[in-house]
C-alpha cells in the first residue's frame, strides 16, 4: 500500500485495465466506474486478472455503477472516494461511430470531462486530474504534430475532445488545479477493440490463419498513423500526474505507417500475404479522414522521461501472437 487513492473512469476500456494493473502494482487503492448493460452488471472482461471479489478483505480495487453523464454521481463518488488522482478515460472513443452518434459523443467524450472538473470543484478535494486528450484534435495539420501544433479536428469525437481538452486547460487556468492533458496518438494492444484498424487486422489475420475466415474488408489503406503499445501510454498517464508542474504532453512514437504496411506486417507474422485477403469496402471511409498523424513526443521525454519503445511493427507481432494464443486457447 502507498497510501493513495485513484479514481478511473473508463476503467473497463483497454487504457483503463493497463492503468489499474499498473496503479495496483505500486500500491494505489484504485476505484473505477463501470457502465451497467442489459445484460451484463458491467463489461469489466479486460480487468479480470485483478478482479477482486468484493468480499476480499485486503481489497483494493473497488467498481463503481455509474456513468459520466451523471453529474450527480459523480460529485457523491468524488466526495466519498477523495482521490488523490482521478484519471478520466471515459469517452465514445471510436471516430467512425462519433459520425453516427455525434450528439451522444458529445455528451460522453466532451460534457464527461466538465462534469468531472464540476465534480471535483463542488467536493473541494484536492486531487490530480488527467485527461485523455488526442492527437484526432490535429486533424490534417502537417506531422510531426507536437504541443504547439495549432488544432483543427475532423471529426465529431476531434471536436468533443477538443472541448474536453480545452475545459481542462481552463480549469488549471481559472481554480488553480493540478489538471493535465495527454494528447495520446494511436495506442494499441491485444485487448484494442476489435472495431479499431490494428485489431481488425490482427484478429482477422489469426483467423484466417486458422481458417476461420477468409478476407477482411477495410477503408483507407493510405492512412499514416503513428501507433504505440498501450502498456507505455498508461506508464505516460500515471508520469504526468507525479510531475513537479500541472504540463500537457503529446504521446507518440515518432514512427509512422500507413495502414496497408500494418496489415502487410501483421499478415506476414502470421504466414499470410495480406493482398489475399484484404478487400475494399467504402463503407469503412470516413466523411472526413485524417491523413497522416506523426506525434513528437520530444519534450515528455526532456522533461519527464517518457519515451515509447515499442513502435507499430513489434506491436503488430506482438498482437497477432495474442490473436493466435487465443485461438489455440479455445480449440
Ligand atoms: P476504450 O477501450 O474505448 O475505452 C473507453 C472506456 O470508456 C470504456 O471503459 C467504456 O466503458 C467507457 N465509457 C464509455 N462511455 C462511458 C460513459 N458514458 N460513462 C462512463 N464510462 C464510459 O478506449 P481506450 O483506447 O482505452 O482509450 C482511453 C481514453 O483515451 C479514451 O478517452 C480515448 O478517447 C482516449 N484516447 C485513446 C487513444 C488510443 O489510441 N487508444 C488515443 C488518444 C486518446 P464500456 O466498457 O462500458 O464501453
Ligand atoms: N476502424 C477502422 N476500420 N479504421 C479503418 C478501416 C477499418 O476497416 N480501414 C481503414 N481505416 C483507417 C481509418 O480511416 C483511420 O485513418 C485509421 O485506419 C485508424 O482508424 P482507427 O483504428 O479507427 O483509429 P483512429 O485513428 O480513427 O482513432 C483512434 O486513435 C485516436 C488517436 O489518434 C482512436 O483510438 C481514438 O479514440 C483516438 O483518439
Amino acid at each position: 500500500m502507498n497510501g493513495k487513492t485513484a479514481l478511473i473512469t473508463g476503467i473497463s476500456g483497454q487504457d483503463g485495465s493497463y492503468l489499474t494493473e499498473l496503479l495496483l502494482s505500486k500500491g494505489y487503492e484504485v476505484h473505477g466506474i463501470v457502465r451497467q448493460t442489459s445484460s451484463l452488471i458491467a463489461n469489466t472482461s479486460r480487468l479480470d486478472g485483478v478482479y477482486q471479489d468484493p468480499h476480499e478483505p485486503e481489497r483494493r480495487l473497488f467498481l463503481h455503477k455509474g456513468d459520466v453523464t451523471d453529474a450527480g454521481m459523480l460529485v457523491n463518488l468524488v466526495r466519498d472516494i477523495r482521490p488523490d488522482e482521478i484519471y478520466n478515460l471515459a469517452s465514445q472513443s471510436h471516430v467512425q461511430v462519433s459520425f453516427d452518434l455525434p450528439e451522444y459523443t458529445a455528451n460522453v467524450t466532451a460534457l464527461g470531462a466538465i462534469r468531472l472538473l464540476e465534480a471535483v470543484r463542488a467536493s473541494g478535494v484536492d486531487t490530480r486530474i488527467y485527461q485523455a486528450s488526442s492527437s484526432e484534435m490535429f486533424g490534417p495539420a502537417a506531422p510531426p504534430q507536437d504541443e504547439t501544433t495549432a488544432f483543427h479536428p475532423r471529426s465529431p469525437y476531434g471536436v468533443a475532445k477538443l472541448y474536453a481538452h480545452w475545459a481542462t486547460v481552463n480549469y488549471r487556468e481559472s481554480y488553480g488545479m493540478f489538471a493535465v492533458s495527454g494528447i495520446a496518438f494511436n495506442h494499441e494492444s491485444p485487448r484494442r477493440g476489435e472495431t479499431f484498424v490494428t485489431r481488425k487486422i490482427t484478429r482477422a489475420a489469426a483467423r484466417i490463419a486458422a481458417g476461420i475466415e477468409k478476407r477482411v474488408y477495410l477503408g483507407n489503406l493510405e492512412a499514416v498513423r503513428d501507433w504505440g503499445y498501450a502498456p507505455e501510454y498508461a506508464e505516460a498517464m500515471w508520469l504526468m500526474l507525479q510531475h513537479d508542474e500541472p504540463v500537457d504532453y503529446v504521446l507518440a512514437t515518432g514512427r509512422a505507417a500507413t495502414v496497408r504496411d500494418f496489415a502487410e506486417a501483421a499478415f506476414a507474422h502470421a504466414g499470410l500475404d495480406w493482398r489475399d485477403h484484404v478487400e475494399h469496402d467504402e463503407r469503412y471511409e470516413r466523411p472526413a479522414e485524417v491523413p497522416e498523424l506523426v506525434g513528437d513526443a520530444a519534450k515528455i521525454g526532456r522533461e519527464i522521461g517518457w519515451r515509447a519503445e515499442v513502435g507499430w511493427d513489434r506491436l503488430a507481432r506482438i498482437m497477432v501472437d495474442a490473436d493466435l494464443a487465443a485461438l489455440a486457447d479455445r480449440g
